[in-house]
């Protein structure tokens, strides 16, 4: 079992610090395409990208440069604003597909101003993004460009497997590595090639991110069970949607009989007067806990990938992220 020291005053500062940077930049190269005449889709988009967010994946990729050895900030920081501008276009079309009505707490971008916008503003914020991406080696490029290529490949799976019951845990894991955790491997790996290191390193910064992304998909999925007002997006979506999220999965293949047909049943035809019923299911067959468990055991995956690297504040800061993916509430 791993363990991560508290967080300390002065990594919290450092957090926020570089939190607030990443807004900034991303406010200016708003207004600037503004000022330049795109008018209301970069206003629009702008709102979405500015309304909230993590930043994950920036302070992922900045923490990763320095891991490995990167000493500029600026040199790394369009890498950053380009993987917060793509996960903030791929947000606004899962919305779109998801029919999800709240975002970052704010209402979606296709509540407001309809579908087609919002698809488009989408491609303006996935153009703007990959376009800052452009400045660094091919090599950094083929691996951004092939995340996101999976991100599109993965929802078609994803797509493919609604109310599929039948649906295995390769195939959700299959899923998960392509549409979350392939791009936190791309930021990762992308920003330790940037920093110069070695093909061994800046492969072992991939493995953390991609074990970090699979963990964090994972709690995502609970999250969405469980609810939380925090999340800034409703509960159960997931389940209205018939998305097959690894809970539902290992509960289906454990429960048999009259149980079994009940859950899928209730699968089949969900609505919210079901929840305690579905719930009552997942806990006979300790589902919940076994998603649980298995997300636990890809954040020791990650964090393992780190004992190569220095003690350095960069590298206490990317534990400090992959314990917050444990504790995290939104
Ligand atoms: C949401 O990502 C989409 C998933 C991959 C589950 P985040 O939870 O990182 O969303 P923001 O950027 O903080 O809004
Ligand atoms: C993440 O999955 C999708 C993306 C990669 C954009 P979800 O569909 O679970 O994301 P949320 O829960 O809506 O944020
Ligand atoms: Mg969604
Ligand atoms: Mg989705
Ligand atoms: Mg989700």
């Amino acid at each position: 079992m791993y363990t991560v020291q508290a967080i300390s005053e002065a990594q919290l500062l450092r957090l926020e610090d570089l939190r607030e940077k990443v807004n900034v930049a991303l406010r200016t190269l708003i207004q600037r395409e503004v000022n330049k005449g795109a008018g209301e889709v970069a206003k629009l988009s702008g709102e979405i990208l500015l309304s909230g967010g993590k930043r994950l994946r920036p302070l992922l990729g900045i923490f990763c440069y320095e891991v490995a050895g990167g000493k500029d900030i600026d040199e790394i920081m369009d890498l950053a604003l380009a993987f917060e501008m793509i996960h903030t276009a791929t947000l606004i079309h899962d919305d779109i597909n998801d029919a999800a009505k709240l975002r970052r707490g704010v209402t979606t971008l296709h509540e407001r101003i309809g579908q087609p916008k919002a698809i488009i503003a989408g491609d303006w914020l996935f153009v703007q993004g990959y376009g800052l991406s452009g400045r660094y080696t091919k090599e950094c490029i083929d691996l951004i460009r092939e995340a996101c290529a999976n991100i599109a490949v993965s929802e078609f799976k994803q797509l493919d497997h609604v109310l599929d019951l039948s649906t295995s845990p390769e195939d959700y894991l299959d899923i998960v590595r392509g549409k979350t955790a392939g791009p936190f491997a791309a930021v990762c790996e992308s920003a330790a090639i940037i920093a110069g290191a070695s093909p061994e390193q800046s492969q072992a910064l991939g493995r953390f991110g991609m074990e970090l992304g699979i963990a964090f998909q994972l709690m995502d999925d609970l999250l969405d069970l469980r609810g939380d007002e925090r999340m800034g997006k409703p509960r159960g979506k997931d389940v209205l949607e018939g998305k097959m999220t690894l809970p539902l999965i290992h509960s289906l293949t454990l429960l048999h009989g009259e149980r079994r047909r009940h859950l899928a049943a209730i699968l089949n035809n969900f609505n919210d007067g079901l929840w305690d019923e579905l719930m009552g299911l997942l806990e006979t067959s300790d589902s919940i806990m076994y998603a649980e468990s298995l997300m636990l055991t890809h954040l020791e995956r990650a964090i393992h990938e780190l004992d190569k690297f220095p003690s350095s504040m960069a590298k206490s800061l990317l534990m400090q992220v992959a314990e917050n993916v444990h504790t995290r509430h939104d």
